[in-house]
């Protein structure tokens, strides 16, 4: 893309997201982050840990060949809300971890304008690692993948996940509805029988906010994820 083009984008990111659309109200914590991990904390980093040491040593797909740096995930052992993606990008291929290129710029921004921090929530993707070429996952590599995902999200135990964009939607949800119509609105993500269901919000995915940045796209995610705050007790106003 022009670099033109990118620079006039992350300035309109960096006023959309910190300017007009920005919180102005009162931080609030939405993850346990004592000055000693309790006793939760420490669990859900060990499973966590343990997670990540499998996905490093996974070869179930071919793409675990090609990949220079499995993407286990990032972020708080305890937020409240998760973010789950597609797949690592280059970027993330090359540092093993999730969202540091581009679309995490944006994605970063906006976690910043919900009133959060990036080390307040946990961000990880549907692959673990990165297709060649950036292309969709297969549903083999989906179907091969999910376990570790799955596992993630029970020992986080978050309230709620934001799915971004059409292939986190349809593989949580487990549908083909398309993400304009997912969107928008909860559902819910069933960990099991036993624990109640987290409240899942899909919304576009940075990326394609990124190739779409139109002031309606802005306001539909911006909407999406004020709905989160609203859940999260983030926002003064209940909308
Ligand atoms: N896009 C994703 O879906 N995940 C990443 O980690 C980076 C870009």
């Amino acid at each position: 893309m022009d670099p033109k083009k990118i620079a006039g984008q992350l300035v309109e990111m960096e006023q959309f997201f910190t300017g007009d659309f920005a919180l102005k109200t009162k931080k609030k914590t939405v993850a346990s982050s004592p000055a000693s991990p309790g006793a939760a904390e420490t669990d859900a980093q060990a499973t966590l840990n343990a997670i990540a040491k499998q996905v490093r040593a996974c070869r179930k797909c071919e793409i675990s060949a090609t990949r220079l740096n499995p993407v286990p995930g990032d972020g708080n052992p305890t937020a409240k809300l998760v973010f789950v993606g597609e797949a690592p990008g280059a970027d993330e291929d090359q540092q093993g971890i999730p969202f540091v290129g581009r679309a995490g710029q944006l994605l970063e921004k906006m976690i910043n304008a919900m009133g959060l921090q990036r080390r307040d929530v946990f961000i990880c993707n549907i692959l673990k690692c990165r297709p060649p070429g950036n292309r969709d996952p297969r549903p083999d590599e989906i179907y091969n993948c999910m376990p570790y995902l799955k596992k993630q999200l029970e020992a986080i135990r978050p309230e709620i996940i934001v799915a971004l964009g059409a292939h986190a939607a349809k593989t949580l949800l487990d549908t083909d509805k398309p993400i304009g119509q997912l969107r928008g609105q909860f559902h819910e993500y069933v960990f099991s029988d036993e624990v109640p269901p987290a409240k899942l919000m899909p919304t576009y995915h940075p990326a394609y906010l990124l190739r779409n940045y139109t002031p309606d796209n802005r306001k539909r995610v911006w909407d999406d994820l004020q709905k989160v705050m609203v859940e999260l007790g983030l926002s003064q106003e209940k909308r």
